[in-house]
Order: structure tokens, then sequence, then C-alpha cells
């Protein structure tokens, strides 16, 4: 049985001297998988036209194929990209929208995702509902529920997260899929987080298109991201066109340029990694692990978890006692302090009219990285805003202003012209909040 918590650690590049509560951000990549990518690397140098020419495509189709199998998808639809981010463009910028199409989502889709959205839509003329989501959520059904009632005849498509970045939630994506394809409407999922969160069968949940990250909780090294297409699904093409195009799904999205494809090529040894560190039971060790720790900082703060428990994998949301705005501005600040003052990374997130704090769990956590942590979260807000941190019965005041992703430098993502935000407070998850 593996020995979970401080007794991995040492398997990953991560600094000691800090409580690492962010893996769902960029996950952490185990050292034996540098290692790995460095041998990529020298094979590809040896002998540069012969990897690229001669070896690389089957290479590539073996790593997809292995992650088809992980993730429960057909090989032959499964290809490979940088980042999930790229995945939903492709899918976005391949299809036609004329005016007045609707485009539907929910009001914690990722904040590139809500940017792409907007470009479409501010191109063609569609426009963009946001359907807000409750926070607290009190039962799964009231995703499902809120995205149906979104639907009527000039919806063409519905774009929807599987495992939402603001708020952690694990959505009923099988529900969802199969309440909107009963009404002819396709689904594309943001499944960034799932592979390695949680049990994935991308078939069986049968949207149309489904894109999902091996660097977040399968921990390959960064840029290895991938979409899996339905047999009967529009046609898709990569956002950059290149020698392949009309080639087929494989071929185009396989030859893109020159490009590191090292990263992809760790795959097989990442999920192998996996299921050497437990697979299903080292998913439910760090979801119960999270759920646990949550429940417990939410009574110390008391406040609440953003949803029940049983919506939450390995990554939770708790309610902020304080009074600030929800936006992503102070989110970033929050998040800035915990580190500075305590040297906790976690994400600060601002969604559904709130702040939250979310945390991540995987494998080298372990119950010590929580003790401290009401006493963080406390002092961080008494420091953010000492006259307006609330007893647990305040309700964060919804913000009127643009949220501005931490970092960002610009207004993240106000709906374009034609859309339309349903949301509450506009819990934008911008540059900076992954
Ligand atoms: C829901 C969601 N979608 C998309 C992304 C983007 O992932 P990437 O940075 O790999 O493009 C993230 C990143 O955190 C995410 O949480």
């Amino acid at each position: 049985m593996t020995e979970y918590g401080r007794a991995l650690r040492h398997l990953f590049a991560l600094e000691e001297d800090m409580v690492f509560l962010n893996h769902g951000a960029y996950g952490a990549t185990p050292r034996e998988l540098f290692d790995r990518q460095n041998e990529w690397r020298l094979r590809m140098e040896a002998q540069p036209p012969r990897f690229f020419m001669n070896e690389l495509p089957d290479l590539i189709r073996e790593a997809a194929t292995s992650l088809a199998g992980f993730v429960g998808a057909a090989p032959e639809r499964t290809v490979l990209l940088e980042n999930a981010t790229s995945g939903m463009n492709a899918v976005l910028r391949s299809l036609r929208f004329v005016p007045r199409d609707r485009i539907v989502t929910t009001d914690h889709v990722y904040g590139a995702v809500r940017n792409a959205l907007r470009f479409v839509a501010e191109r063609s003329g569609a426009e963009v509902v946001e359907v807000p989501v409750p926070m607290p959520l009190r039962d799964p059904s009231e995703v499902t529920d809120a995205l149906g009632r979104a639907l009527d005849d000039r919806t063409r498509l519905v774009v929807v997260d599987h495992i939402a970045s603001p708020s952690a939630l694990v959505f009923p994506i099988a529900d969802i899929v199969r309440r909107c394809r009963t009404r002819g409407v396709p689904v594309l999922v943001d499944g960034a987080h799932a592979p390695g969160l949680v049990d994935l069968d991308v078939d069986a949940i049968g949207a149309d298109w489904y894109v999902g990250n091996a660097h977040k909780w399968l921990c390959a090294p960064k840029g290895t991201a991938f979409v899996c297409a339905r047999a009967d699904a529009a046609e898709i093409h990569p956002t950059t066109i290149s020698h392949a195009y009309r080639q087929g799904l494989t071929a185009e999205f396989g030859k893109i340029g020159t490009r590191d494809p090292s990263a992809w090529l760790c795959i097989p040894d990442a999920i192998e990694l996996h299921r050497h560190l437990g697979g299903g039971a080292l998913r439910e060790r760090n979801s119960s692990l999270a759920r646990t720790a949550g429940t417990e900082l939410a009574a110390a703060l008391e406040t609440e978890l953003g949803g029940p428990a049983a919506s939450f994998a390995a990554m939770v949301t708790v309610r902020l006692p304080c009074n600030l705005d929800a936006t992503w501005e102070n989110a970033g600040r929050i998040r800035d302090r915990l580190w500075q003052g305590h040297r906790v990374e976690a994400l600060a997130t601002a969604v559904a009219g709130r702040l939250w704090l979310r945390l991540s769990v995987f494998a080298y956590n372990d119950e010590a990285d929580f003790e401290t942590l009401p006493e963080a979260v406390r002092s961080t807000l008494a420091a953010e805003s000492p006259r307006t941190a609330v007893p647990p019965s305040g309700r964060g005041t919804p913000s009127a202003s643009p949220d501005i992703a931490p970092g960002a430098g610009a207004p993240s993502s106000a709906p374009g012209p034609g859309a339309r935000a349903e949301g509450r407070a506009r819990g934008q998850s911008g540059a900076g909040a992954a």
C-alpha cells in the first residue's frame, strides 16, 4: 500500500518549506517524468529529420492511444494538443455561427474559454448566454436544470465544464449531455481538470467534443492536452492550419509545424505512474482528504462548502468569511497574501457573487497541511480587509465592477456585443486563475 503525504514529496520538485494546496492550477510533475521527457528530447535531437518525419507520427498515435484508453475514448478520434485552452479554441473556432445563434454556458466557465466564446460571438453575431449556477450548490440537478431551461430553438451549442475551475464543483456531466442532446443541441465539455481527478469515461459521457488536460491531475509534463470527438460530431480543425489540412482528424492535429512533442510522449509513463500511485485508490484518498479538510475549514471559519461534499473530488471550495467584493482582483490579493504571509499556495476565486478558497489535494498532501490553515486564512482576511471581515452570517457583496483577473492588466471578459451574461456578480475566471 502506498504511503501518501510528506513521504511522497521527494518524488516531486516542489519547494520543501511551503504548504502546497494548488495542484489543480498547473499540476506538479514528478521528477522521473522530467527524466523521461529529457530522454525523448535527446532522441529527437540525435537525428531531427528522422525523428519528425519518420518516427513521430507513430509515436504520437501511441501516446494518444494510451491516453484514449485511460479516459475511455476511441483512439482514432482522440488528438493531442498543448493545452485545454487550445482544444476549446479548436472546437469553437471550427464551428460556424450566424447572428442570433445562442451559445449557452454557465457562469462557472473558465476565463480563457469565456474569452474564446466572446471572440466567436463577436465575429459571428451569435449570443453567449451565461446561466447562473448557484453556490453553495444544493443538488447537482440544479446545474442540469439551469442549463436545460436555457435551451431554446436558437441554441446551437452548450459549452460546459466537467469540473469547474472557480467553484471546483463536479457537474453531473452525463446528465447534462443527455439533456442537451435530447434537445438536439451539441455539447462541448471542458474537462481540463478531469483526467486523474475523477474516474473518466468520455464515451459514456457522450459529448460531441470532450477536451481535457493530462498536465494537471495526471501529472504529465506541461503541454499535454487532448480533444476527443464523437463519431458523428461536426468536423473540427486545429486553430493552426498546416500540411495535413483535410487529411483527417488525427493527421491534421498531429502535424502543426515544428514543436517539442516530448511532453506528449511521456503520457504513457504518466498514466503508469498514476496507476503505480494507486489509480482509483489515489483518487479516492485525495477526494476524501479534500472533502474532510474543506468541511473542517468551513467549520473553523463558520462558513460553508461550495456545495455538497459529494459534488467535489480532490478539489473543494470553502466560502471566505468576508464582505469584500467578489472580484478576481480581490481573489488575487488574497492568494498573494496567503503566500507571502504564510507560504500557503491555494487559489482564491470569485464566483456566484462570493469569494472562495479552493483547496486541491494530491498524493503529497496530508492532514498536516491543513492544521494551521484556519488561522492563516483568518489573519490573511484581517490584513486584507481589517474593517470588513464579518461573522459567518455576513454575505459577500456582489460586484458591479468589471472583474480584472490578477495580473491580467486588462478587463478580463465582459461579454461581447450581443453576448448576454445572466449571471449575478460575474465570477470571471481570468488569466492566472487556473
Ligand atoms: C476549467 C478549465 N478549463 C481550461 C483550463 C485551461 O487549461 P490550460 O491552461 O491547460 O489551457 C483550465 C485551467 O486551469 C481550467 O481550469
